[in-house]
């Protein structure tokens, strides 16, 4: 389904020494940080939520009753003001989440899915922790880390990355029909961005 070198990156080396330095900055501008929110919203991702490659800001507009942030420094996430819960968890390293079956009522994962080496292995274990009906919500815009970001990645263009989200949920078990949408389509001033969510079964 992807072809050979699809999750390649031109640096392959263990990402806690890349993600070693916090950087707490905004990876998207305002009117994007707002879609992203704006999108939560209109899901109702109210209850226990889960943001995966979390770091210093997960963009609810109304904070989740439960926020449990995951990702990589330990500097960005303790500075979460969203996260009640935060953890340091490699993704391309183990991508079998630390949770029990049906702990969760959404997952989001904020401008970072390109960075994953086995999202396959990620979005059937998102489903594992999601109660039946729960979303996994993915949000992305055009801008990335390029020697962390897998090479179907940087190959595509907008509306190809929009492919590749909606065939990772096809390829993974435990999914409903996944849903694309341009929250700023491109042509817009500023940054796009873009969602693609399915509700677990
Ligand atoms: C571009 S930043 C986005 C951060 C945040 N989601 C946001 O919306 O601002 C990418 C994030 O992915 C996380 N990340 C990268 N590789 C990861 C991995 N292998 N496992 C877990 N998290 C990872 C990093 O810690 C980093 O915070």
């Amino acid at each position: 389904m992807f072809p050979p070198g699809f999750f390649d990156r031109a640096d392959p080396s263990p990402d806690h020494f890349f993600y070693a330095p916090p950087r707490l900055v905004t990876h998207i501008d305002d009117q994007a940080i707002a879609a992203v929110g704006a999108i939560y919203q209109e899901l109702g991702l109210t209850g226990e939520v889960l943001d995966l490659m979390s770091s210093w800001i997960s963009h609810f507009i109304t904070p989740p009753k439960r926020l449990v942030a995951l990702g990589m420094n330990q500097v960005e996430l303790a500075a979460n003001p969203q996260a009640h819960e935060w953890l340091i968890h490699d993704l391309n390293h183990t991508p079998q989440l630390p949770f029990v079956d049906n702990s969760f009522d959404a997952v989001t994962c904020c401008v970072s899915v390109d960075y994953l080496t086995q999202p396959i292995e990620v979005f059937t274990d998102v489903a594992r922790v999601l109660r039946p009906g729960g979303l996994f919500v993915i949000t992305f815009s055009n801008r990335c880390f390029p020697t962390k970001a897998i090479r179907g990645w940087l190959y595509a263009d907008d509306a190809g990355h929009l492919e590749i989200v909606r065939r990772y949920f096809e390829a993974s078990e435990g999914w409903d029909e996944p849903v694309t949408k341009q929250c700023i389509p491109p042509g817009t001033p500023g940054d796009p961005l873009y969602a693609v969510y399915a509700t677990a079964l």
